[in-house]
């Protein structure tokens, strides 16, 4: 089995609101985008990893890479307006003997490794792809324009969404065109597989693999790092 990495690093990151993409933050005076990555190095997938940076950034994105992981043969690429227009820039560009795809948030520093490795074997056995995910310790309630409550979704089915994502190459990057070519968007890409029928399967993550939004979440990510809780 051959996997590659995707990571979606062309961000703006608006929300954190730090004049600069949010990979190039820093955590522990290390760029987020150094962080996540090398959380794929016991995984052998930093080697040949795709990575998505916003126009007029690849090539500070190279150069740390080139810092960080010398003699490893990276690919930097532009990616596109939406994060679904990066991954699918980034899987158009994987070696062609490629099996399996890891599709991971620049902006999540802590994947665990063990719920990677679980990922990765169910996309490359009986399922379609795999999620990781954590399932949602609050109620989770559905709201409308009016923010009055709609309808209140049985706790125990809801997960909340996290990445890596895995899937078989070829269905993964049907499940893109097919969103592409009838203009659906979604903010992962799990999504866009099981829209057309696969078997997405669920894999228990960590509340630890939280994704670096806003300042806050910077802040809370300094804590994990500098306490090495993750
Ligand atoms: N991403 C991307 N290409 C885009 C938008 C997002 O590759 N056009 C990536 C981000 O870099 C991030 C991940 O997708 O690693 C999740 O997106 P998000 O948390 O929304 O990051 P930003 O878009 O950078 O943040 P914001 O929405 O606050 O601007
Ligand atoms: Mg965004």
């Amino acid at each position: 089995m051959k996997a590659q990495l995707v990571l979606p690093a062309a961000g703006q990151g608006l929300r954190l609101g730090a004049g600069q993409p949010k990979a190039l933050a820093s955590l522990g005076g290390r760029a987020l985008l150094i962080h996540t990555l090398s959380r794929f190095a016991p995984l052998g997938l930093v080697r040949t990893a795709v990575i998505l940076a916003p126009a007029g950034h690849t090539e500070t994105y190279e150069a740390l890479l080139g810092e960080f992981f010398p003699g490893h043969a990276c690919t930097v690429l532009e990616g596109g307006a939406e994060r679904q227009a990066s991954v699918e820039r980034g899987i158009a560009a994987l070696e062609g003997e490629t099996d399996i795809v890891v599709i991971h948030d620049a902006a999540r520093p802590f994947p665990p490794e063990q719920a990677v490795r679980e990922a990765m074997e169910a996309a490359n056995g009986e399922y379609d792809g795999a999620t990781v995910a954590l399932p949602c310790a609050d109620t989770i309630l559905v709201g409308d324009t009016e923010q009055l409550l709609r309808h209140t979704p049985e706790r125990r089915y809801m997960w909340a969404c996290q990445t890596p994502q895995v899937f078989p190459v070829a269905v993964i990057r049907a499940a893109h065109e097919r969103a592409r070519t009838e203009g659906f968007q979604a903010t992962d890409d799990a999504s866009l597989v099981q829209r057309m029928g696969g078997r997405v399967k669920l894999v228990h993550g960590s509340p630890l693999n939280f994704k670096v939004t806003s300042a806050a979440d910077l802040a809370l990510a300094e804590a994990v790092y500098g306490n090495a809780l993750a």
